[in-house]
Order: structure tokens, then C-alpha cells, then sequence
């Protein structure tokens, strides 16, 4: 348990305690430097910085491996909502993770399904609109919608929001943000206005990729390419889990592959990173399945439930420290 990452609960937790020069230059002892410690350069070829950071209070909880609010912290609050977005910022999360979709006029809106009626009232507001696909309706329509109380009656003033006004919103949470272009198949140029959007806000584009957290991924490996071509920039990653003998392929253009945890092994995280990739699994909402992808040595945890997350790296890190002041304890006793 704990296998690779174990360096890097270490790295961080000295990070924490030392400041400066002296905190980055222990922090490179991980063979495979993770992209979240701040100030840390990454080897890898496509960049010569690192691509993404923590925020320093995020760092200090959460020491190398990043929790990803699934939709938000959705065990929670309504999927795909600011207040599921807020709700991970306040549980210490550092990502939230969005699903876009697109309206009949071409605006961008945050929906994991491609249908309205699971997550809001649609059906009561436009009762003749069956099968009721977002790509039917207008943003003014879809704005009439309550997101929220399919979820629970507190959460009726939700409303499906746009991506342009989560950027906004979630600027000041410090939190990073992973982008999923949902069946972009459907949505032909979608990567172009995806891109138009993301170029349109300074905070989460700027110039410094050290200084920002956003990913781009989908389920749809073409799209992402897409993508790429469009902002080499930002961060990819690839839904699913390409074979290892195409890893080398991908890393051409994409960051990270993010695979469902069931099914991950050691032995796949390992050949990811050693095409320079990071992984990020999902959904994993339990300690016990948290702790068995720490010890695959992931890069992060896409969860419903980062409040767990927190606590199970939280843990982690204190045993590693308990074990270091041991080792230390017991080395003095020696000598
Ligand atoms: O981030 C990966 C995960 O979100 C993919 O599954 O269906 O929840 O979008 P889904
Ligand atoms: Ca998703």
C-alpha cells in the first residue's frame, strides 16, 4: 500500500514543514514527480513546467495524489450544480469535475445525461417535449428549470448552469477544474467553443500553466485530439483505458488517462507513467477502494465523497509521519 505515492506523502509532508529551495529540492526525490507540487519542474517532454498545482492549504491536506469532486461533491448536493461545486470546495477537495453538454443554440451547459429529465423538473415545465434532449431547447428554456430538487427540496433554486458562469464562480475557490466534453459527437465544433469559452476567461487561461488547474477529457479520444490542436496548452486526458501498447501514441496528445478504478492495476499505472502520463480513477467513494488506488500509485481520485478522500490522505499522511519520527526516534536511540 502505498508503494510509490509513499515517497511522495513524504516529499510533501517535509514540503510542508520547510520552506522555500530547501522544500523543492526535497520534494524531487519522487522518481515520477507528480504535476501538483507546486514549484516542482516536470521532466516531461511536453512540459517544461508543471502543468498544475494545488493550492498551498490544499497541498498541506491533500500531499500529492488530487481528489476530483465528481460532479461535484454529488453524493451531496445536486450533480453539476454550484452548490455541488461549493460544497467540494468547503470538504477540501482539489477539483471539481464538470460534464458540458449543449443547448439548441449552441451555449454550453453542465449535464452528465444527454436527456433533462433525470436531474430536473423538465417534464412538469415542458410536458409535450418527450424524450426532452437538451440539445431540443434553448439556454432561455433550460434556465426555466429547477436542478435541484430532484436532489433534495433545500436545492430548488439550483439551475443548470453554464460553463462560462462556473468559471466565474469558482474562481475564488482556489479549486482546479476537469472539463468533460459529454458526447461531443452530438455537438459537432463543440472543442472550438469549449475552447472560445475557456480563451474568454483570464483566470482559468493564464499565461503561466504553472499557475492554473484545468484538465480537458472525454470519453471521445478523437475529441480530445481535437482539443489539443485547438489549446496545446491545456492539459488532456483520456477517459477509459487505452491499450498499454498505444500509451506511447496518446501521449502525444494527452496528459493523463483516467480509467474506471474497477479493473486498474499497479502494473497499468506504471506503464501510464512511464509514457509520462498521469491517472486519474473514478468513481471511488469508499476508503477501502481510496487507499487500494493510492497503492496502484494514482495521481488522483475522481470521487463523489472528497470529504473521504480528505481524510483517507489525511490518514495516510500521518502515519508517514508517525513512521518518520519513529525511524528517527529509534536511529538516535542507536547512535
Ligand atoms: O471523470 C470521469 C467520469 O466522470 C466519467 O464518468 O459517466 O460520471 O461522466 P461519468
Ligand atoms: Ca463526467
Amino acid at each position: 500500500m502505498f508503494g510509490r505515492k509513499r515517497l511522495v506523502v513524504t516529499a510533501v509532508v517535509s514540503a510542508a514543514v520547510v520552506i522555500g529551495p530547501v522544500a523543492q529540492a526535497e520534494a524531487v526525490v519522487d522518481p515520477h514527480p507528480i504535476l501538483f507540487q507546486p514549484g516542482v519542474p516536470d521532466p516531461r517532454p511536453r512540459f517544461g513546467v508543471p502543468v498544475l498545482w494545488s493550492a498551498p492549504e490544499v497541498v498541506e491536506d491533500a500531499p500529492g495524489v488530487v481528489g476530483v469532486a465528481h460532479r461535484g461533491a454529488s453524493e451531496y448536493a445536486p450533480e453539476n450544480t454550484l452548490a455541488a461545486f461549493r460544497t467540494a470546495a468547503s470538504m477540501g477537495a482539489d477539483m471539481f469535475e464538470i460534464d458540458v453538454q449543449e443547448t439548441k443554440d449552441h451555449k454550453l451547459v453542465l449535464l452528465h445525461d444527454s436527456m433533462l429529465a433525470r436531474t430536473t423538473n423538465v417534464e412538469e415545465v415542458f410536458p409535450k417535449r418527450k424524450p426532452w434532449k437538451v440539445s431540443d431547447f434553448t439556454l432561455a428554456e433550460v434556465k426555466r428549470l429547477d436542478a435541484g430538487s430532484w436532489f433534495g427540496k433545500r436545492y430548488s433554486k439550483e439551475k443548470v448552469p453554464t460553463l462560462p458562469e462556473v468559471m466565474r464562480e469558482m474562481r475564488s475557490s482556489g479549486l482546479g477544474m476537469l472539463v468533460e466534453l459529454k458526447d461531443p459527437a452530438d455537438y459537432p465544433g463543440v472543442e472550438k467553443r469549449v475552447a472560445a469559452a475557456l480563451r474568454a476567461d483570464a483566470y482559468w487561461t493564464r499565461p503561466d500553466p504553472s499557475e492554473r488547474t484545468l484538465v480537458v477529457q472525454s470519453f471521445d479520444w478523437k475529441s480530445v485530439r481535437r482539443f489539443h490542436e485547438l489549446m496545446p496548452d491545456v492539459p488532456t486526458a483520456l477517459i477509459g483505458k487505452p491499450k498499454a501498447s498505444k500509451l506511447s501514441d496518446h501521449a502525444g496528445y494527452a496528459d493523463q488517462i483516467n480509467p474506471d478504478h474497477n479493473g486498474l492495476t499497479a502494473s497499468y499505472v506504471e506503464k501510464v507513467h512511464a509514457a509520462g502520463m498521469d491517472v486519474l480513477t473514478w468513481t471511488v467513494n469508499d476508503a477501502a477502494g481510496m487507499r487500494e488506488v493510492l497503492g496502484f500509485g494514482v495521481d488522483g481520485v475522481i470521487t463523489d465523497r472528497p470529504d473521504v478522500f480528505r481524510d483517507v490522505v489525511r490518514a495516510a499522511a500521518g502515519r508517514e509521519a508517525a513512521h518518520e519520527a519513529a525511524h528517527e526516534a529509534a536511529h538516535e536511540a542507536a547512535a
